[in-house]
């Protein structure tokens, strides 16, 4: 009976502790929907047309990426079913309110931080080392080291079984950030979009890799059912590369959506 009673209160701590974490979720959701709501869409280049991408298929070995595609299926699977992989979030910078902040979607991290994770670290390469995952995608982790980073910081895999559909959402609001980071697959099967904030016009990812502005339009994917994978390196890109980026008049953020526009 003891044992009973025990398990009882264990799981009546549990829903609430849940429904507390779901209460805190949509407050925060709720404060920053009504704050987008209220607020004027930022200043940008007028050479920009949002929605919008760069495609980096040109700077990449996307034969070598393609190539991956078998052996990451399998590894991701594996990971996946230990059920010990950590959620995904979207933030709270989302088009629909009542969309989901944790769609379902699983993250793998390749490199961690060294200091408690900040979002905003994302470009600091000194705090992040390999991962204890890293290893079991040497791999993956090879093609990344062809890529044109000059050093790399966050990278994850973020996967999903079921393929269930991601929320659109802005990574955050600020526009005088400029994250450089390479979003990449080995198959062109996740429905992945960007979305203009006022039109809400969308444009589908067409390429297996690219850089896009996460701060004044949304991203996010359809579901599709099946599993969906894709990889986002954060880093500093090499002094070569960096040379022929655009630099837009204002909005450091939108630097990739200057690009994406002056390139087509
Ligand atoms: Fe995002």
């Amino acid at each position: 009976m003891a044992v009973l009673t025990k398990r009882i209160q264990h799981a009546v701590a549990w829903r609430s502790r849940r429904t507390m974490a779901n209460m805190r979720d949509f407050n925060n959701g709720f404060r920053a929907y009504l704050n987008s709501r209220s607020a004027q869409k930022a200043q940008v280049d007028p050479r920009i047309t949002y929605p919008c991408y760069k495609s980096f298929d040109e700077y990449i070995d996307v034969e070598k990426l393609k190539s991956l595609d078998g052996y990451l299926k399998k590894k991701v699977v594996s990971y996946l079913k230990t059920g010990q992989c950590q959620e995904f979030h979207t933030g709270f910078q989302k088009l629909k309110l009542m969309s989901p902040t944790k769609p379902g979607s699983k993250l793998i991290p390749l490199a961690v931080s060294k200091r408690p994770y900040e979002y905003l670290d994302l470009d600091k390469p000194d705090l992040w080392e390999p991962s204890e995952c890293a290893n079991d995608f040497a791999d993956l982790m090879d093609f990344i080291a062809t890529l044109p980073f000059k050093t790399t910081a966050r990278i994850i895999i973020m996967a999903d079984d079921q393929g269930r559909a991601v929320s659109a959402h802005r990574d955050h609001t600020l526009t005088n950030v400029k994250h450089e980071f390479i979003w990449f697959r080995t198959n062109l099967e996740k429905p992945f979009s960007l979305q203009d904030i006022k039109s809400k016009k969308k444009v589908g990812v067409k390429s297996y890799s690219a850089w896009f502005d996460t701060v004044n339009q949304f991203h996010g994917s359809d579901s599709t059912g099946k599993l969906a994978i894709s990889i986002r390196v954060d880093g500093i890109f090499s002094d070569e590369f960096r040379a022929q980026i655009p630099i837009p008049e204002c909005n450091p953020a939108s630097t990739a959506a200057l690009w994406a526009c002056l390139s087509s």
